[in-house]
């Protein structure tokens, strides 16, 4: 057993006296507790790359407010245990799909939703995130291990700009959060949540009116030169949250939508720009 998951193993006692669900639903054949008689797993029970450790309900509730969930959204958790955050989203009217490699979790999972009243939002699919599509997920949850939301990080950073991505724990190495926030009540360990906006790709040369904006992109930060006939002006500040970009050149600071090879907005005194993609 590794540290980290004997750091998992140690924390959850603690978050497994939160599994059970609240909330209305229950007036349904089974009961929560009726559903885990029938299955009750270990935590820290080993699993296909990491153990199952579940987020305490403190965590998963603050984890969904930081995704600004809403029911228009998809949510999928990669690896969703007990299918507690899937639950959770369903509940607040999003449809949600867990992926589990674990059969008995995932039969368990099933069960719960429809116990808790939420069995046509709630979706769970037995399998390995690492061969699975969510590309449709516009939230993405994960409580996994550093190794493994680095191997998802390039798949998360081609999903769709705006996609809002929460992992219990664990970062993405030198992919910096966009938000962090951690819970002090009613969770005694793993606590922390960090979140990342997908941002839109726009690293290249664009044509603005009579300039040229060259600009280079790591991750959502953004650097690069405003370029006209006989100067060039550096940007600073540059940042990119989802299809919005921000960027300060001169005395002014420039605010925009990116839309796949075109970008629009205003400057602070109330001017407008666009600019065309000329060369990626
Ligand atoms: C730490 S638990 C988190 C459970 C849940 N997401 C939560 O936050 O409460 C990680 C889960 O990932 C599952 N898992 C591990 N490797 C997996 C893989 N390759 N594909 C799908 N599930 C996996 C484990 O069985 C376990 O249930």
């Amino acid at each position: 057993m590794t540290i980290l998951h004997k750091s998992f193993v140690a924390a959850a006692l603690v978050a497994a006296g939160a599994m059970a669900f609240s909330g209305p639903g229950l007036a349904q054949t089974e009961t929560a507790s009726e559903v885990t008689s029938v299955y009750k797993p270990s935590v820290g029970q080993s699993g296909k790359d990491v153990v199952w450790v579940p987020t305490s309900q403190a965590l998963v509730d603050r984890m969904l407010d930081m995704a600004e969930l809403t029911p228009r959204d998809h949510l999928v958790d990669l690896g969703s245990g007990d299918g507690r955050l899937v639950i959770t989203a369903a509940k607040r009217g999003a449809s949600a799909r867990g992926i589990e490699f674990n059969p008995d979790l995932v039969a368990l999972s099933r069960r719960t939703a429809q116990a808790e009243g939420v069995g046509n939002r709630a979706r769970f699919d037995q399998g390995d995130i690492f061969k699975s599509d969510f590309s449709n997920a516009t939230v993405v949850t994960l409580f996994l291990l550093p190794d493994l939301n680095l191997r998802l990080r390039p798949t998360l950073l081609n999903m769709k700009p705006g996609t809002r991505v929460v992992s219990n724990t664990f970062t993405m190495d030198d992919w910096e959060p966009d938000e962090t926030a951690q819970v002090t009540q009613g969770c005694a360990g793993h606590c922390t949540a960090y979140k990342w906006v997908i941002p839109a790709k726009v690293q290249g040369t664009w044509r603005m009116g009579d300039k040229q904006l060259v600009l280079t992109q790591k991750y959502q930060m953004v650097e690069g030169t405003l370029r006209e006939e006989g100067a060039s002006t550096p940007i600073s500040e540059g940042r990119i949250a989802g299809t919005k970009i921000t960027f300060v050149a001169g005395d002014q600071r420039y605010t925009g939508e990116i839309s796949g090879r075109t970008m629009q907005g205003t400057t602070e005194g109330g001017g407008r720009w666009n600019a065309t993609l000329m060369k990626p």
